[in-house]
């Protein structure tokens, strides 16, 4: 429900860039920001790894779907999502329900190389990424693009110009809570 979402909220795969950019359009609506994952490792204590190490992904995904439904109901603000949250029927309802949905589409290579050294992320932790990964796209990029109102390629464009081609295609089609940013 375009015309009316509260919200903004950036889904996509793991290193498109979600909250690093989303933060970027926060600051320059001068909007809230919050990362899901983020969110629940402030209130537990523990990061995302902990939780699948502890809970499996079942339990990390029940948490997921909790805070995310919390975080959607708040208004004005900027919501990063994790990569996985388009799996969930439940996760994508309230997502259309609240949000304004911005999909940064990425191509695996792209992220094999971001995501080089990093060890944060649960899902990554296998000996082929690349198949883990093509994996993963094939099952949601279908998913991703059927929730989106606006579909963004996450090229390799400075931050800069990512956050102000990202608020122009969001600024052109909508306008958060009738509020004017031209
Ligand atoms: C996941 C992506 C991660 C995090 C968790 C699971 C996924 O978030 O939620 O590790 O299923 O793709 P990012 O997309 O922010 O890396």
């Amino acid at each position: 429900m375009v015309a009316t979402a509260k919200n903004i909220v950036f889904i996509g795969p793991m290193g498109s860039g979600k909250s690093t950019i989303g933060r970027r359009i926060a600051e320059s609506l001068s909007i809230g920001f919050v990362d899901c994952d983020q969110e629940l490792e402030l209130r537990l204590g523990v990061d995302v790894n902990l939780i699948f190490d502890i809970e499996g992904e079942s339990g990390f995904r029940e948490r997921e779907n909790r805070m995310l439904t919390e975080l959607c109901n708040r208004e004005d603000t900027v919501i990063a999502t994790g990569g996985g949250v388009v799996m969930s029927a439940a996760n994508c309802a309230i997502i259309r329900q609240r949000g304004f949905v911005v999909y940064l589409e990425i191509p695996v290579a792209a992220q094999l190389d971001r995501l080089y050294l990093d060890k944060k992320r649960p899902l990554l932790q296998t000996p082929d990424r690349n198949e883990k990964l093509e994996a993963l796209a094939a099952h949601r990029n279908p998913l991703y693009q059927q929730l989106a109102d606006l579909t963004i390629q996450s090229t390799n464009r400075s931050l800069a110009t990512m956050t102000r081609l990202v608020r122009k295609s969001i600024l052109d089609v909508w306008t958060p809570n009738g509020r004017n940013y031209a």
